[in-house]
């Protein structure tokens, strides 16, 4: 097990150097100590523990005390990948005080190194206000689970020219704001390629298609065991809810 701390600069770099990013997430100890073991780059705490472990139908529930308590848990067993706090709908919504304050309390009470949140033109002021902070922020753009009420549903993001435009209109935006690299959710492959090479950070994607800098996936869909919904772009190696 690699124990050397990844870091946000070692993460751009991976974009320079041509190396694809490896992310997946985790929701307490065991799952953090696997994801270390095998090696992968960046760890999310994602608010997906909504769905696959608190059996919530979505993320919009999800809390900071939730998410404070899982990012805890991770921390402990996870020691060599970079570990990314996901802020809950509402956490930073309001106001940027109110956003600053709660990537606060994620990084000091959970113990993650960097906080994501959802948003691409209208949140990059808040994500940069986390960054001069001294918060390292990722973004997440296209499909964004906690507003998929708002885009008509779990779809395919970006498949006409405006809605495309959009998207990458938002990544530059959150890139201009600093962000150190984003997620890119359920878009057209060429979009997915077109987006990251529209940005100089590093664009990790979720059915996003191959011809990004790094995929990201949610770990209990990766072994199979979720089995509610699995979304088409999955690739699972296992099916350990058969065996459990
Ligand atoms: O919460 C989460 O797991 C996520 C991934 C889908 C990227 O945001």
């Amino acid at each position: 097990m690699a124990d050397k701390k990844v870091t946000v600069l070692e993460v751009q770099q991976a974009k320079a150097e041509g190396r694809k990013l490896v992310m997946v997430t985790a929701y307490d100890y065991p799952l953090g100590l696997l994801a270390a073991e095998a090696g992968v780059d960046i760890v999310l705490v994602g608010d997906s523990l909504g769905m696959v472990v608190m059996g919530l139908e979505g993320t919009v529930e999800v809390t900071m005390e939730d998410m404070i308590h899982h990012t805890k848990a991770v921390v402990r067993g996870c020691k060599g990948p970079l570990i990314v706090g996901d802020m809950p709908f509402m956490s930073y919504n309001t106001s940027i005080r109110e956003a600053i304050i709660n990537a606060g309390r994620l990084v000091k009470e959970g113990g993650c190194e960097v906080i994501k949140l959802e948003g691409g033109v209208d949140f990059a002021p808040t994500g940069g206000a986390i960054v001069k902070a001294g918060i390292p922020v990722m973004g997440h753009i296209g499909l964004t689970p906690q507003t998929a009420r708002s885009l008509g549903g779990f779809k395919i993001q970006g498949r006409d020219a405006s809605a495309a435009k959009q998207i990458v209109d938002d990544a530059r935006a959150l890139e201009d704001a600093g962000v150190f690299s984003m997620i890119l959710e359920a878009v057209p492959s060429p979009l997915g390629q077109l987006i990251a090479e529209s940005v100089e950070v590093p664009v990790i994607g979720i059915g996003a298609g191959p011809e990004v800098d790094g995929q990201v996936l949610v770990f209990h869909d990766v072994v199979g065991l979720y089995d509610r919904f699995v979304p088409k772009f999955v690739k699972q190696y296992a099916k350990v809810r058969r065996v459990m």
